[in-house]
């Protein structure tokens, strides 16, 4: 059965999605609901490194709780679930006609390095697509290669480098894009450290 956005309340018929990793291990990608939190609450107990992602997830328990919830009810989150745990989880803050939203992805890291995170972005992309939203953006600290290598994939650019220790990148999904300004190449920029 297609899955419901609440926020817009749009339906997408390729929720849940099935996907198998360079392991071998098929997991279901899906939309968040209510009877997840626990699942989630445990993933992120387990979740290292914290904090990473603008401060996500948070490192206080009773914090992760509320993010949670928040998440659940004002934003559209996707969840990677595989033998009835959740291992990833991709987070559109707003989805909507003319939205501008952002995009996090996170995945456990037994599950890392597996194609995981480039699927949970594409999917969540597919998402925004459908919704019409039109702008995907995404705030990713420089030295963090799997979250720009995720992002280079689906089509993100970095439009100017402020040489903040965050980048900003944007993926327009207007049908006509405007011209595009001068971009960076994401594989260029000389300063990324493993991490
Ligand atoms: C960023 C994150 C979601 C990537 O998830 P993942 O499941 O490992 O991603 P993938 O397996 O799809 O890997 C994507 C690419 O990054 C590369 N990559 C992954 N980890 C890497 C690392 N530590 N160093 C360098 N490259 C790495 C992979 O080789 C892959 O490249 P390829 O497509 O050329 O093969 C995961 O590392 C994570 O949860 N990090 C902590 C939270 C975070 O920083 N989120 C980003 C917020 S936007």
């Amino acid at each position: 059965m297609a899955q419901a956005c609440r926020p817009i309340g749009c339906r997408f018929s390729f929720l849940p999605a099935e996907f198998t990793d360079r392991d071998g291990r098929r997991i279901l990608l899906k939309a968040q609901q209510s009877g997840d939190f626990f699942a989630l609450m445990r993933m992120y107990e387990e979740f290292e490194p914290k904090g990473l992602a603008q401060g996500l997830p948070p490192v206080d328990r009773q914090l992760t709780a509320r993010w949670v919830r928040q998440l659940e009810r004002d934003c559209f989150p996707l969840v990677a679930v595989h033998d009835g745990r959740i291992v990833g989880h991709a987070i559109l803050t707003e989805l909507g006609q003319d939205t501008s939203t952002e995009l996090a992805v996170f995945v456990h890291q037994a599950f890392r390095r597996r194609g995981l995170g480039t699927q949970l972005a594409q999917c969540a992309l597919r998402c925004a697509t459908t919704a019409h939203c039109r702008l995907l953006w995404a705030l990713v600290q420089r030295y963090n290669q799997a979250a720009l290598r995720i992002c280079h994939k689906a089509g993100f650019s970095l439009t100017e480098d402020l040489l903040e220790p965050d980048l900003e990148l944007r993926l327009p999904l207007t049908r006509t894009p405007a011209p595009a300004a001068p971009g960076v190449d994401l594989r260029l920029t000389p300063d990324y450290k493993p991490h």
